[in-house]
């Protein structure tokens, strides 16, 4: 099925970040619409890692490399000469940005603004889609939406670190890439947390909960009745090439920036959550499940909801998938991958190709 006006078919795209949860699934994804794929990521981050399960290294060419170093960023991009980047390498767990400051903010803020000075310096035809967080912005716990327009901040380090990305990215914006002289086009995307099958990232809940049920056991949780927006991880990401794809056509969209959330009836506690998750696993009685415990014990941030209507405006896009099937294609995958009775390759790639169904049943533009 044609997506996205099947702009990323034989080009040249980099996802940093491409080991990482988030940047597999991408990779996957481009691989499927024919796109050749670069890779810069530190490491493999999690054992097991979606990277490895779906064979990724033998499909696409990648760097094992810090963003942090400069000098090495600058020579892949100079020697892929990528027509679309997709930036997502970062420290993303926000009790890890607690332990460890530096690296987070380095990480975050350095590695972002390597890429840019990269582009900046060589200044050829390349859409870059920067991936923040929904975090970037100053969580004042109101009850409504946030905006592309609202004040940045945040109280955690790692969401200060992504409120700082943000920062560099408008400042180079401003600086470099609005002049007509430049060739580089920037975007950045704030989505908040997703889920999906193989995340096995440490302290998230879902992962937690999937570990602990492959081994028999009950997932303890901190907060049942904490209520978040649940989303799946390719919800975000169609987003993401969405706004690559109308980047590369629409010099207008230069310096912009995107939220891409899920819909308000996607939001469910964490214990119902779990609870719906365990009936794809066949697990009957919900104390099987879970257990709950209550020791938070670094600051978290309540509840916040992104307004995406400037995505709908501007690129056609909202979310697909009701909460059903965001819990079916969740469990389903974990489930697959734990029974290893099926490819798990072939069995991602149907999922994708689900998710391009119902979006297209919805007409929403990028099924086109
Ligand atoms: N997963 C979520 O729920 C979520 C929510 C909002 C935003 N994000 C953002 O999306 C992006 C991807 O998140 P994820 O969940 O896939 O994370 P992940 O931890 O699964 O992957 C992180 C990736 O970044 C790479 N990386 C880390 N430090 C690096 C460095 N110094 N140099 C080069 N590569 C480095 C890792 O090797 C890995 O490939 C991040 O920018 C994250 O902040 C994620």
């Amino acid at each position: 099925m044609n997506c996205f006006n099947n702009i990323y078919k034989d080009k040249r795209v980099l996802v940093t970040g491409n080991t990482g949860f988030k940047g597999s699934w991408l990779t996957a994804w481009l691989v499927q619409m024919g796109a050749k794929v670069f890779g810069i990521s530190k490491d493999i981050p999690t054992n097991p890692s979606l990277f490895e399960v779906l064979n990724l290294h033998t499909k696409i060419t990648y760097y094992q490399q810090d963003i942090r170093d400069f000098e090495k960023t600058l020579k892949v991009i100079e020697d892929v000469k990528p027509e679309f980047i997709f930036h997502l390498a970062a420290q993303p767990i926000v009790s890890y940005s607690y332990e460890n400051p530096v690296e987070t903010i380095s990480t975050n803020v350095i590695g972002t603004t390597n890429v840019l000075e990269a582009l900046r310096i060589l200044n050829f035809p390349c859409s870059a889609v920067i991936i923040t967080s929904d975090k970037c912005y100053d969580n004042v716990e109101w009850v409504w939406g946030y905006k592309e327009t609202d004040a940045l901040g945040g109280k955690d380090i790692y969401s200060g670190s992504k409120g700082a990305a943000e920062l560099v990215c408008k400042s180079y914006f401003h600086s470099f890439f609005k002049k007509s002289t430049s060739k580089i086009r920037i975007a950045t995307a704030r989505a908040g947390n997703v889920i999906g099958g193989g995340d096995w990232a440490l302290d998230r809940i879902v992962p937690d909960c999937m570990r602990a049920w492959s081994e028999g056991k009950t997932v303890e949780i901190r907060s049942p009745k904490a209520t978040r927006p649940w989303q799946h991880v390719l919800e975000p990401l169609s987003g993401y090439l969405q706004l690559g794809a109308e980047l590369s056509e629409n010099q207008n969209l230069n310096g912009e920036s995107f939220n891409f959330g899920p819909k308000s009836e996607n939001s469910h506690t964490v214990q119902n959550l779990l609870q719906d998750l365990s009936k794809t696993w066949q697990i009957e009685n919900p104390e099987n499940a879970c257990k709950i415990i209550d020791n938070i014990t670094f600051h978290e941030a309540g509840l916040l909801k992104l307004n995406c209507d400037k995505a709908l405006f501007y690129l056609s896009w909202t979310s697909t998938l009701n909460y059903e099937t965001l819990i079916k294609f969740t469990g389903e995958w974990y489930y697959r991958f734990y029974q290893k009775n099926s490819d798990i390759f072939d069995f991602t790639i149907n999922q994708i190709s689900e998710y391009q169904q119902k979006a297209k049943e919805l007409k929403l533009k990028w099924t086109n």
